[in-house]
């Protein structure tokens, strides 16, 4: 059976959304093991829970890049010793460095809650028309500041520029008159669980290319 690891910052509601559809079969692949950068992140106890390898990796200091460095040297060695096919990012907060991105080749996707084109554009095609591409860590106030009639969330290889990698699945939500950005994101995120297991079928079956 194909292996998966796990990188988590937050909740860790699409890692459950993995756990879950390995659990019934939908997704035919085991969780080796889940890391995250916070010791707090709910997606430790959520892994805990279903008997997968829960790692606590903190990072010392985020700005120094020797630290930084250092880290995502550790980080590459611990995920080999779980020999994983593919490397989930379920709502990552760090940036990869190269050196990390090189050890798994073609073998890292995340999931990103906005929609993203293929490449790095600075638009992408929607049923509403061509709108700006969000990328970074706030797209889901972004969506709602800039008054879009639409967002989504976006599965896609990572490549050495941040959201900019080949796209494995994407797929819009409304956002509604009214909606916070709780409300949006919670709309978002259900696509999301939607969405992840699937793209990590997809990867896992090599859909799109291996070599990116
Ligand atoms: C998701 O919306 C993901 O796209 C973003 O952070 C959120 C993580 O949510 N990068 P959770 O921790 O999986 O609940």
């Amino acid at each position: 059976m194909k292996r998966i690891a796990v990188l988590a910052s937050g909740s860790g509601t699409n890692l459950q959304a993995l756990l879950d559809a390995s659990c019934t079969g939908a997704l035919n692949a085991e969780i080796a093991v889940v890391v995250s950068h916070r010791g707090d992140c709910g997606a430790l106890p959520r892994a805990l829970a279903a008997g997968v390898a829960a790692v606590s990796l903190p990072l010392a200091d985020l700005r120094d890049p020797a630290v930084r460095a250092a880290y995502d040297r550790q980080l590459a060695d611990i995920l080999t010793v779980f020999a994983p096919d593919l490397i989930v990012l379920a709502g990552w907060m760090l940036i990869l460095s190269p050196l990390f991105l090189d050890r798994f080749p073609g073998r890292i996707i995340n999931v990103h809650p906005a929609l993203l084109p293929d490449g790095v554009g600075a638009e992408v095609f929607t049923s509403q028309g061509t709108l700006p591409v969000l990328r970074g860590p706030r797209t889901v106030r972004d969506a709602l500041r800039h008054g879009f009639p639409i967002t989504g969330a976006t599965v896609h290889y990572v490549t050495i520029t941040v959201d900019t990698g080949p796209v494995i699945l994407r797929e819009e939500v409304p956002i509604l008159a009214g909606d916070t950005e709780q409300t949006l994101h919670e709309r978002i995120k259900r696509l999301e669980h939607r969405l992840l297991p699937r793209a990590v079928g997809m990867a896992l079956a090599g859909v799109p290319g291996e070599e990116h």
